[in-house]
C-alpha cells in the first residue's frame, strides 16, 4: 500500500520589529480604515539590521530540527524571491547554521511568491521514491516596495519551515493538482533593485485569472468538486485578497461558498504583512492554530506567484494534528515584536539599503533570536548563532 506523504511538522518565524499600519496611515494622511478594512491589514513585520531571509529561515527551521533532529533530512529547499546572493543558495548558510548533515543537497527556488509550493510538490515526490528520507522546505521572504507607494502598506517579512515526510502528523498532500503559467508583468524585481516594481491593479486581476485557470486545470485532471473542499487557504499578499479570491471561486464554480471557510487563515498575515513565498503557509499555520475541527477535512490551497505561476492543490488534515499546532507560541512571538514608529522604520530601511558587497561592514546583533547577520567580509555575508 502507498504510504501517505505530506506535512509532518511546520514552524514559523518573523522579525523582531513591528510597525502599526495606523501609524503610517497617520503619517501619510490616509484613512486608517483603508488599510484595516480595504486591505485587511493591521501591522507589518519590519526586519532589524541583523535580520534577513537567512536568519528568518533559521529561526523557523531550528524549531523543527529541535523537535525531530536532522538525521533523515537529505534535501533542503529554500524558496525565496528576496535572495541574498545571485549564485549561492541562501539554504547553504542555513545548512551550516543549523548543523544539517553533510550528506544533504541544498537548493534555492525562485518564482515570486509561488516557489515554496513547487518545493513542497518536489519534496513529496522525493519522499515517495525514498520514504525513509525527509525533506526540509523553507519559505523565507522580506517584502519591500518603494516608500510612499500604494504597495508600501502591504510589506512584511517572515519564514515558514515545513518538514515533508511519509505518514505525516499534520496533513497529507493529495495527488491531483491544477497549474497555470502566463508571462505577465504584474510584479517583478530587476537585479539592480531592492524594491519590487508592481502594477497593483494588474496584479490583482492576474492573481484572480491565475486562480480560475489553475482551478479549471485541477478539475480537468480529476480534482474533487468545490463542494468537497472544507476550508480554503488562498495566497495572501494582503488578507482582503483572499476574500476576493474566495468570491471569485464562488462565482466561477457557481457554488455559494461560505465566507467563513477562509476565516481562520487570516490571523497571522494581518499582523505580519506579505511574506511572499511564506504567506500561503502562514495562512495554513493560522488555520491549523485557530480551527479545532480540521481532522479528516480537506483544505484547498491556492498558490500564486506574480509573473506568473499559479497552482491549486489540496491537503487532508491528519487526525492528531492538534498535538502539532503551536498557536500560543506564535501569538507570543507576534506580541513580543518591538514596535517602531515611521521615522525609525524608514531609518532601518535606509540602513539596510546601504549595505554593499564591496565594503566590509560589521553589524551588531540586536534582534531577540539566536541567528544574526553580522556583516560583510571580503564581499561575503557573515552569520552567527548564539
Ligand atoms: N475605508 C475602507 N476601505 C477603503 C478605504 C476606506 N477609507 N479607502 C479605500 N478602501 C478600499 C478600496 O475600496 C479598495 O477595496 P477593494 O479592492 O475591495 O475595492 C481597497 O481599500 C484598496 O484601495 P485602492 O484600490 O484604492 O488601493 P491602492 O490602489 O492604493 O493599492 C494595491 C492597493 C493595488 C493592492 C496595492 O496595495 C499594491 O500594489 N499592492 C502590491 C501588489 C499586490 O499585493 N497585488 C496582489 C496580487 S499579486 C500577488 O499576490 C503576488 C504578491 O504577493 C505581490
Amino acid at each position: 500500500m502507498t504510504r501517505p506523504i505530506g506535512i509532518h511538522d511546520l514552524a514559523v518565524a518573523t522579525t523582531g520589529y513591528v510597525l502599526a499600519l495606523d501609524d503610517i496611515a497617520a503619517a501619510a494622511g490616509v484613512d486608517p480604515a483603508k488599510y484595516r478594512i480595504g486591505l485587511g491589514q493591521e501591522q507589518m513585520s519590519v526586519p532589524g539590521p541583523d535580520e534577513d531571509i537567512v536568519t528568518l529561515a533559521c529561526a523557523a527551521a531550528a524549531q523543527i530540527i529541535g523537535r525531530h533532529g536532522a538525521d533523515r533530512i537529505r534535501t533542503l529547499f529554500l524558496a525565496t524571491e528576496s535572495g541574498v546572493d545571485q549564485s549561492k543558495s541562501a539554504g547553504v548558510f542555513v545548512h551550516r547554521l543549523l548543523g544539517l548533515p553533510d550528506a544533504c543537497r541544498v537548493v534555492e527556488l525562485k518564482q515570486a511568491c509561488y516557489s515554496a509550493t513547487a518545493a513542497l510538490q518536489a519534496a513529496a515526490d522525493m519522499v515517495a521514491r525514498r520514504p525513509d528520507e525527509q525533506v526540509l522546505v523553507i519559505a523565507s521572504d522580506i517584502a519591500r516596495y518603494d516608500i510612499g507607494s500604494p504597495a508600501e502598506a502591504t510589506q512584511g517579512a517572515g519564514a515558514v519551515a515545513i518538514l515533508v515526510a511519509a505518514d505525516p502528523s499534520i496533513a497529507r498532500l493529495e495527488d491531483r493538482v491544477g497549474v497555470f503559467t502566463s508571462d505577465v508583468d504584474d510584479f517583478w524585481r530587476p537585479n539592480d533593485r531592492l524594491t519590487a516594481l508592481v502594477d497593483g491593479k494588474a496584479s490583482v486581476s492576474a492573481y484572480l485569472d491565475g486562480m480560475t485557470r489553475a482551478w479549471d486545470d485541477y478539475r480537468a485532471r480529476g480534482g474533487v468538486p468545490v463542494t468537497q473542499i472544507d476550508r480554503f487557504c488562498h495566497h495572501q499578499p494582503f488578507t482582503k485578497m483572499a476574500e476576493k479570491a474566495h468570491r471569485r471561486l464562488s462565482e466561477h464554480t457557481g457554488v455559494a461558498l461560505d465566507p467563513t471557510l477562509i476565516t481562520g487563515s487570516a490571523a497571522y498575515n494581518r499582523r505580519i504583512g506579505n511574506s511572499y513565498t511564506a504567506s500561503l503557509y502562514f495562512a495554513l499555520a493560522s488555520l491549523l492554530d485557530h480551527d479545532d475541527e480540521l481532522a479528516g477535512r480537506r483544505i484547498g490551497m491556492f498558490s500564486y506567484g506574480s509573473g506568473s505561476v499559479s497552482e491549486f492543490f489540496t491537503l487532508v488534515v491528519s487526525d492528531g494534528y492538534r498535538a502539532r499546532t503551536r498557536g500560543e507560541s506564535t501569538r507570543g512571538m507576534l506580541a513580543a515584536r518591538r514596535p517602531v514608529d515611521p521615522p525609525r522604520y524608514r531609518a532601518l530601511r535606509a540602513a539596510g539599503a546601504s549595505v554593499r558587497s564591496d565594503l566590509d561592514v560589521s553589524i551588531a546583533p540586536e534582534s531577540p533570536g539566536s541567528f544574526h547577520f553580522i556583516g560583510i567580509t571580503a564581499g561575503a555575508r557573515q552569520y552567527t548563532r548564539r
